[in-house]
């Protein structure tokens, strides 16, 4: 079965958005919200159809939320796309994988660029095959000026990877004489992470009921809000979303801080 069949049949599958309900108010909303997209297989397999269907829909999911954080001026995304750990998922559920994130950034750069979204790609490019990750560093590169959300994927990314590369390469400026140890704070390290000069997350999201953080975002997470949405990453949509800003926005966001009268 081709990708695009499988695509079609999995759209039909997907929860509608209602589009009625309302998000909060602009200054409720976080300024960056981070998505575990976990549950297209248990998706798929609830429907008898292959994991790659849910991968398929799990793509139809992205789009929706990807046009609804631009809608609701939110101004960075990030995405966990590919961890490090899933090179060891079966050869073809890989390939199925790498097939759509390359076969989505082909067809929707040109909605990305109309809408001024920049794309930043958070992880190590290198083990990825030459079709997909000339695609990867194309689409990076047309839109790294662009002004309007921040769409950051992460692709064969790992949290305490890119921790030690980030000490490694402080280590290495100290080393050469450019720092010193002293150097080394919360700023001088967070601009050698993926991330760079991103705000860290406010609103960490993962889809299924599964309850971890599986090594995503370890050190922009710190002070993040967690919602773990029972809701499988297929079936996730606008109405899911809205429900869990508002969810966000009733949060009291003490920062360790005790409660201002
Ligand atoms: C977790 O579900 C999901 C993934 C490992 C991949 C996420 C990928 C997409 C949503 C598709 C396309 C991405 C882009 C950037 C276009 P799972 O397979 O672990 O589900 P399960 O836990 O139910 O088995």
């Amino acid at each position: 079965m081709k990708i695009s069949d499988i695509a079609r049949a999995a759209k039909l599958f997907r929860k509608k958005t209602k589009a009625d309900l309302l998000p909060p108010p602009a200054e409720k909303r976080p300024r960056h919200i981070a998505f575990i997209m976990d549950g297209n297989g248990r998706w798929a397999k609830k429907r008898s159809l292959p994991r790659s269907a849910g991968h398929a829909a799990g793509t139809e999911a992205l789009r929706e939320i990807i046009r609804a954080c631009d809608e609701f001026k939110i101004e960075i995304m990030s995405i966990y796309a590919f961890s490090t750990e899933n090179w060891n998922r079966p050869a073809d559920e890989v390939q199925t994988l790498m097939k759509l994130i390359t076969k989505y950034f082909l067809s929707e750069i040109d909605e990305l660029m109309e809408k001024g979204v920049r794309i930043r790609i958070l992880g190590d490019l290198d083990a990825f095959p030459d079709e997909q990750r000339q695609a990867l560093i194309t689409a990076q590169e047309r839109t790294k000026d662009n002004k309007g959300l921040k769409l950051n994927i992460a692709l064969n990314y790992g949290g305490r990877m890119e921790i030690i590369r980030a000490a490694r390469a402080l280590s290495e400026k100290c080393v050469k004489g450019e720092m010193k140890p002293d150097d080394i704070s919360v700023e001088t390290f967070s601009l050698e992470t993926y991330t760079k000069d991103d705000k860290d997350v406010d609103l960490l999201i993962r889809t299924s009921g599964e309850k971890r953080l599986s090594n995503f975002l370890l050190w922009q997470t710190w002070y993040a809000e967690i919602i773990f949405s029972p809701v499988y990453w297929p079936d996730y949509n606008r109405d899911e979303l809205i429900k869990d800003l508002h969810e966000y926005a009733s949060r009291d966001r003490r920062f360790g801080k005790v409660k201002d009268k």
